[in-house]
């Protein structure tokens, strides 16, 4: 379980607890949070789930997968601290921040 702090495009956060096992996504979809779309729901295939995660919390989940670099490598305002949230498995942090892209736009 880990405390996901989202920080929104409107410029607010949310804090979630999000169980191991389950993604930054996960915890944002299933609180209806806005930002994250997820239209593939996971499949690391659309990149509408694209946040941004500065150290030293980036360090606490496993590094991009060759898919999941090559999709964020095109995705307008990708930054060096891109991720896809769907490939962020929480597993035994304890808090953690996001600040998530606008997919939905
Ligand atoms: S939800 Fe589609 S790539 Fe993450």
């Amino acid at each position: 379980m880990a405390r996901v702090v989202y920080h929104l495009p409107d410029g607010t956060e949310q804090a979630v607890d999000v169980p191991a096992g389950q993604s930054v996504m996960d915890g944002s979809v299933r609180n209806n949070l806005p930002g994250i779309v997820a239209e593939c729901g996971g499949s690391c295939s659309c990149a509408t789930c694209h946040v941004f995660v500065e150290d030293p919390g980036a360090g606490q989940f496993d590094p991009p997968s060759d898919e999941e670099a090559e999709l964020v490598e095109f995705l307008e305002g990708a930054r060096p601290s891109s991720r896809l949230s769907c490939q962020l498995i929480i597993s035994d942090q304890d808090e953690v921040h996001v600040e998530v892209a606008d997919s939905s736009l």
